[in-house]
């Protein structure tokens, strides 16, 4: 069993990343093999809608790391989107992934797999309707099945290490999947 984790806030070892990193020692103790991807780390282009993925083996058309992630997000069992609240979405490299699922849709690549929602913002859970109907909407469009979300109010860079019970709960969602 395997789990990815994609982490799309620039800020390394903050709020998005500490959790992402609970939930997967969680995943560990549970005997699953986990990996992390960091987008700031990556090349991603934007998607173009040239409309490739849609015919013949459904190939992105566009030569950069996503290349590499495909096959990464298709051999897993569950992928943990982080990312923290940007205007009340995700991170603009969040999205620029994001979009370019595109081909995993007419391929079924991502159906029947399970999804984790990190989201830590200033606000706190109240702020995040848009950002959670947005990722619900796209993972029912890909047959994705979303199995937990946390979405804690953090601020400062590294807050959410003064609450024990955020990451508690973090290590549980990791421990827990199935
Ligand atoms: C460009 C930008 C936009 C943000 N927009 C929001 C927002 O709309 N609502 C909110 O509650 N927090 C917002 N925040 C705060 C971040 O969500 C918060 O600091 C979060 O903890 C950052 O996560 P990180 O430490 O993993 O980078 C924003 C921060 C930045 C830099």
């Amino acid at each position: 069993m395997k789990v990815l984790a994609l982490v799309g806030s620039p800020r390394k070892e903050s709020n998005t990343d500490l959790l992402v990193s609970a939930i997967l020692e969680g995943a560990r103790k549970s005997n699953y093999k986990t990996e992390k991807i960091y987008l700031y780390d990556v090349n991603i282009a934007p998607c173009v809608d040239c409309k490739k993925c849609k015919k013949g083996n459904y190939q992105c058309g566009l030569l950069d790391d996503m290349q590499t992630i495909y096959p990464k997000l298709q051999e897993v069992d569950t992928i943990v989107f982080g990312t923290p609240l940007y205007w009340y979405g995700p991170t603009g490299k969040m999205k620029l992934l994001i979009d370019r699922l595109s081909p995993l849709i007419a391929s079924n690549g991502l159906k029947g797999k399970k999804a984790v929602l990190v989201g830590p913002s200033e606000e706190g859970a109240d702020a995040c309707s848009f950002i959670v109907g947005m990722f619900n909407s796209s993972f029912d469009y890909l047959g994705v099945h979303l199995v937990g979300k946390l979405l804690p109010k953090a601020s400062e860079k590294a807050e959410v290490k003064a609450q024990p019970e955020t990451l508690r709960e973090a290590f549980a969602i990791g421990q827990g999947l199935k």
